[in-house]
């Protein structure tokens, strides 16, 4: 912590000492919340000033007023990104498996006075396939790798996007992306093993110490299974980072539509 703050500084939610405090119990922190008032949750991560560096990339690609937009924010971790879309007018809902996170997320609103704009739940992103709000503006940032069952999320996700989506992922090194990858023979597959093929890279055991990295797609992949899903990639505002607007006619709509119909009938015991 900074020790050069007044320790009785006012703040959203109580004195600075206070603050100091409540940062402390709730730890660890993955997102370095600035509050208001100066403290910040993770002064040190080892990323950065994260994921702060990320959102100066992503804020001048999204509207600055975002005012009548609702948003979700899945796998929102501490809330840094739902913060930053309700300052600009958005409702927001973050969701996220681990209440760990939900709660920093909950006190962090009491800090900034963002509670009537924001709300954390609980919940898992397959549990969108018996949920069927749509958003204006949905964030998957940081949370595909982490799944075992990617492409289910992905498609259960594109189908709740109405206007933007922005999509983060860990990959494998490479930026190549083959725009033919159509009609190929049987006797062709050497071709999948091309630097631009779309790739997905399975992590058996754990990457960086974290047995849920489970996947790692290269660029070329991620843009390819966004399109499958129905998610054309407008830019790409910073390394990773891709932000999408859902297709007017996606394809293999049907295929999808009875895949999620099983998952839907196996989650909600009815078709
Ligand atoms: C790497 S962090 C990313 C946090 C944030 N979205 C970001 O980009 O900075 C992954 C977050 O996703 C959450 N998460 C992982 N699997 C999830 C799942 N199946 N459903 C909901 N949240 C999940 C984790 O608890 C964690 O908060």
């Amino acid at each position: 912590m900074d020790d050069e703050l007044p320790t009785l500084q006012a703040t959203g939610g109580g004195t600075a000492g206070e603050q100091d405090e409540d940062i402390r119990r709730l730890g660890p922190w993955f997102h370095n919340l600035h509050l208001p008032g100066g403290r910040q949750t993770a002064p040190n991560h080892p990323l950065g000033d994260f994921p702060a560096f990320k959102w100066a990339q992503l804020a001048p690609c999204l509207p600055e007023d975002l005012s009548g937009w609702r948003v979700l924010d899945i796998g929102c971790n501490a809330g840094f990104y739902s913060f930053e879309l309700a300052k600009r007018g958005a409702d927001v809902l973050g969701i996220d498996h681990d209440e760990h996170y939900l709660e920093q997320a909950r006190w962090a609103a009491r800090q900034f006075g963002l509670e009537t704009r924001t709300r954390f739940e609980r919940r898992g992103v397959y549990e969108l396939a018996h949920d069927p709000q749509t958003y204006d503006l949905i964030l998957f940032m940081g949370v595909f790798y982490h799944l075992r069952y990617p492409l289910l999320a992905l498609d259960l996700v594109a189908r709740r996007v109405k206007r933007l989506m922005v999509f983060q992922s860990l990959s494998m090194p490479g930026d190549a992306v083959m725009e033919d990858t159509d009609s190929k023979r049987i006797d062709e597959r050497k071709v999948m093993l091309e630097p631009g093929w779309p790739k997905m890279a399975f992590i058996e055991h754990q990457l960086a110490g974290d047995p849920t990295n489970w996947w790692a797609p290269n660029r070329a992949g991620i843009i390819a299974m966004l399109r499958s899903a129905g998610l054309l990639v407008e830019r790409e505002p910073g390394d990773e980072m891709f932000l999408c607007r859902p297709q007017a006619s996606p394809p293999h709509a049907e295929a999808v539509a009875a895949a999620l119909a099983e998952v839907q009938k196996g989650f909600c015991g009815k078709a």
